[in-house]
């Protein structure tokens, strides 16, 4: 009888080897808050990765949120975005007490319809999030052309998408704002955590004060009686990152960009070997954008089949996230959303990450391609 296969995991949490040591270090020093160590993050993440004014926070959810506030998102505002993302995206509008309003996505991406993106624009609209599904950019150039129309700022929820290029340019240089998430299971972590890329040096200065509390940490110096002197002008967060996840962040983005080639050749790989399985309909790729592969989707026909052959195979497989806009907080499942409610019913991702040996990739091919 042949030998099973151990099961594979749909995610896989990647930890540097370095890690140990770099956050050791931080835990004895006694320092845990922010300090150094979040700094050289931010200039490892604009040197080595591209990324415009980056600014590190406590999560994605944050950076998006800091983004808004940023933007001017005020109550009763319009805030434009795709269900198909994580509630995160929404559940930030709604916190500003602002108005999520769901554009409809494309079949073949899982992205932001720029069409129907235009078509939700009003007077109230504010701003327009978009989200890089699984890490593949959305139509940036006809995202801007409506943006400049209306004169909205563009927010990118790039927490798929640390590495994505659009025309050659890094995801993380080329909005208004770009929020990075470094959550436990995401390319680089930082156990939680996520940065806001700002364009507008400007803004960028806010956000490291708003950031925290609203107090410009560079320019309060404590006084005698030790504490900072300051005068807090706008509501700030507390959402800095700290030097103890900066360190584990700084060994684990080392060797990014060779884990994302590892990522992009496992894609090759599976787009070359499932083209033609039947009931197989792979995803639409541009040759201008490369995918940060935070995930692998396709759509299949006879969707619980597969997940149980995939099963019974030791291979997790997951929808992920099904369109968010049923949820009750964002208003109940939208009629008019027709693509992001095919995309529901088909849409499956199987497993794309660093613990991923060549054995397992060819596993996974073998089992799809037999068929289900
Ligand atoms: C599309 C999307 N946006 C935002 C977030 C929130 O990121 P975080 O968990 O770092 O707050 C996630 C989390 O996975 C996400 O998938």
């Amino acid at each position: 009888m042949a030998k099973a296969h151990q099961s594979i995991s749909m995610f896989r949490t990647y930890i540097d080897a370095e890690a140990y040591a770099r956050v050791k270090t931080v835990l004895n020093s006694g320092f845990l808050s922010e300090g150094n160590l979040v700094k050289e993050f931010e200039n490892k993440l604009s040197d080595y990765l591209g990324l415009i004014n980056p600014v590190a926070v406590n999560s994605g959810t944050s950076a998006l949120h800091l983004a808004l506030v940023l933007a001017g998102i005020k109550p009763g505002d319009e805030v434009i975005c795709p269900a198909q993302t994580f509630v995160a995206t929404a559940s930030v509008i709604v916190q500003e007490k602002a108005i999520p309003v769901f554009a409809d996505i494309q079949y073949e991406t899982g992205n932001i319809d720029p069409h129907s993106l235009e078509e939700n624009i009003t007077s109230k609209t504010k701003a327009i999030i978009v989200v890089h599904w699984g890490g593949y950019p959305c139509d940036m150039e006809q995202i801007y052309r409506i943006a400049k129309k209306y004169n909205i700022p563009v927010i990118e929820d790039a927490a798929h998408a640390l590495g994505a290029t659009y025309k050659n340019r890094p995801i993380g240089s080329l909005s208004d704002f770009t929020c990075f998430s470094f959550q436990a299971i995401k390319h680089v972590t930082t156990g939680d955590g996520g940065a806001l890329c700002v364009k507008d040096p400007r803004l960028a200065k806010m956000a490291f004060v708003r950031r925290w509390f609203g107090i410009d940490r560079g320019k309060s110096t404590p006084s005698i009686l030790g504490e900072r002197k300051y005068d807090i002008t706008k509501v700030g967060y507390k959402y800095h990152l700290n030097d103890y996840s900066a360190a584990l962040g700084l060994a684990n983005i080392k060797n990014f960009k060779k884990r994302l080639q590892n990522r992009r050749a496992i894609a090759r790989c599976y787009r070359q070997a499932f083209k033609k399985v039947p009931g197989i309909t792979l995803f639409k790729e541009d040759a201008n954008r490369e995918s940060a592969y935070w995930l692998f989707a396709f759509h299949v026909e006879k969707r619980e089949k597969f997940i149980q052959k995939m099963r019974q195979a030791g291979i997790s497989t997951s929808v992920v996230h099904l369109g968010i806009d049923h949820n009750s907080l964002f208003g109940g499942k939208r009629k008019n959303l027709i693509q992001q409610r095919r995309f529901d019913k088909t849409q499956i991702h199987i497993p794309i990450h660093d613990g991923l040996s060549e054995k397992d990739v060819d596993h996974i091919i073998n089992i799809i391609q037999k068929g289900w």
